[in-house]
């Protein structure tokens, strides 16, 4: 099922970002937080979010637009603070990366507003 996936995957990438946060203060270098800010927030919080919505409503889960929905959130939240760790690290020359995964991001909330207007009335 497409929300337990995604709730699964966001534990893991919350980990890691939290990993991350800690070797930043550790080594009091700074310079990925805005990798670090975004992996949490998009890959972590907001994904294990709309896994829980699929979960409590199964017919969001049932939506046919869902699985993609899902993949399109789990695949742009990974490549999105990745892509801007690549350009914070070795230059605008990756720039492609942060910007095909914020709009894979952009497009699966668009995605998932649609999913919500669609099931989420009383
Ligand atoms: C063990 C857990 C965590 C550690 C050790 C950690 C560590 C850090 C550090 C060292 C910074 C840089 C602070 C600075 O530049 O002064 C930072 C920034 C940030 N972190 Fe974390 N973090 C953790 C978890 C999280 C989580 C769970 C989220 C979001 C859900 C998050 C979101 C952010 C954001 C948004 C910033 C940027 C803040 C700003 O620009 O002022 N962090 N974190």
């Amino acid at each position: 099922m497409i929300g337990s996936l995604m709730m699964r995957v966001s534990v893991v990438v919350l980990l890691a970002g939290m990993l991350a946060g800690i070797a930043m203060g550790i080594r009091q270098d700074f310079t990925l937080q805005p990798a670090h800010a975004h992996l949490n927030l998009v890959g972590g919080v907001l994904l294990f979010l709309f896994g829980l919505y699929y979960r409590l409503f199964p017919a969001a889960a049932a939506d046919r637009l869902a699985k993609l929905q899902g993949w399109l959130h789990i695949i742009g939240g990974i490549l999105f603070p990745a892509g801007i760790a690549m350009v914070v690290l070795d230059g605008p020359a990756f720039i492609a990366l942060p910007i095909v995964g914020s709009l894979m991001v952009v497009a699966a909330t668009a995605l998932f507003a649609l999913i919500v207007f669609r099931t989420s009335r009383v």
